[in-house]
């Protein structure tokens, strides 16, 4: 398994979903700064289950700092940091030692780890090890903030329910969306999108949706053409997070079936500042960053586990099967995914900028 990520900032994981802790080791924090710790919770509670449309699964996300901290401040040497695991109902996974679960990790993990692997709530597949990934993200992007990097992110849909665009909605807006029960720019949406969300779980079932995310306030150049390009570092990031499945930056769909005339950017000077006339290349050129807001789209699958009766295989009886679910799940893993997604492309703008500045982009203090 490949745990470890980052060449500047370097990140490993640990842990699995019913062992007694999940983790993250942290090197390449700068020295010096200070952690925000109510803004660290507040990150953290935005993905965690327990709320309406989610798991039940109830985890106080209480986290443990073993090192890299002194008097509340970073101390340069690695952080580490347990979130510890308690309610956990591993009976609820006795039978998917045998029954794997279509859609899920059970199968490719099973012939892999030769039947070794954990499968109770996921092992190490879960979205369980996202936690400590928000507490990486969170710091990372309280450090960003001081540079006046704002990384957004909103649920675009779920199921047929769509929000606003950013580009569609007014700057405020973007302040409110953490405020919210869940972050979207038009509240009405809410509603009709959590209705979906109940509707499929009472019909045994999970829905898909997707996140729109932006980044803010990146200088020109940021990026390392050829295989570090904006896009592969964060698109590497984002497709890690259990159930992602499409990754879209600016218009990247629609261009696919459109012309140069229609979207290309123009460029203009305004103020003295180069901008585009439009984005539709979000923010991205040549794997560089050209100036105008980063923007896009990660797209979420159903969640594997519903409750509805499905067929399978019976992995030590060779027989095809049925597989009747028990268990907590979450029927629609968008709702939690937004500060996951923020927190990823936090973590990579981050690695980036260390690669292009190096240690003079940490002398802030
Ligand atoms: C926030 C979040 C919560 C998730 N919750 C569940 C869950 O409750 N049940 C489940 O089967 N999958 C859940 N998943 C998705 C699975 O972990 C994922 O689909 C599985 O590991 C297979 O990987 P893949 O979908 O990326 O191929 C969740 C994913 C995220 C991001």
């Amino acid at each position: 398994m490949s745990a470890n990520w980052g060449k500047h900032l370097q990140l490993s994981i640990f842990g699995e979903s019913h062992q007694s802790a999940v983790g993250i080791n942290i090197a390449g924090l700068p020295a010096g700064f200070r952690l925000d710790e109510a803004y660290l919770q507040a990150f953290l509670a935005a993905r965690r289950p327990g709320r309406e449309g989610t798991s039940q699964r109830r985890e106080s996300d209480q986290y443990h700092i073993l090192s890299g901290l002194y008097e509340g401040r970073l101390t340069g040497a690695p952080l580490c940091v347990i979130f510890t695991n308690n309610d956990t109902h591993s009976g609820d996974y006795r039978q998917l030692a045998n029954l794997m679960r279509p859609s899920h990790s059970d199968y490719p993990a099973y012939v892999r780890y030769h039947g070794a692997n954990d499968v109770r709530g996921g092992g190490h597949f879960s979205a369980r090890l996202t936690a400590p990934i928000c507490f990486a993200g969170a710091l990372v992007m309280s450090i960003l903030n001081t540079y006046g990097i704002r990384v957004d992110a909103h649920i675009l849909n779920i199921g047929k329910i769509q929000d606003l665009r950013f580009e569609e909605a007014k700057m405020a807006a973007y302040d409110d969306l953490y405020t919210k029960p869940y972050p979207v720019l038009d509240d009405q949406r809410l509603a009709d999108m959590l209705e979906t969300v109940k509707q499929a779980a009472s019909s045994q079932d999970s829905v898909g949706g997707s996140i729109e995310a932006m980044v803010s306030g990146l200088s020109v150049g940021l990026g390392e053409p050829f295989f570090d390009s904006v896009e592969s570092t964060l698109s590497h990031l984002l497709f890690s997070i259990p159930a992602c499945k499409g990754v879209i930056f600016g218009d990247g769909l629609a261009m696919s079936s459109g012309y140069g005339s229609a979207y290309n950017d123009p460029y203009q000077y305004q103020e003295g500042q180069v901008v585009t006339l439009s984005n539709h290349n979000g923010g991205i050129l040549g794997g560089l960053t050209n100036g105008m807001p980063l923007r896009l789209t990660a797209l979420f699958k159903p969640t594997p586990s519903i409750a509805r009766p499905q067929s399978t295989i019976n992995v030590k009886t060779h027989e095809n099967a049925r597989l009747a679910l028990t268990g907590r799940h979450d029927p629609c893993v968008v709702l939690r995914a937004v500060p996951i997604v923020r927190a990823m492309l936090s973590i990579g703008i981050y690695d980036l900028l260390l690669e292009r500045y190096g240690g003079e982009f940490h002398g802030f203090k």
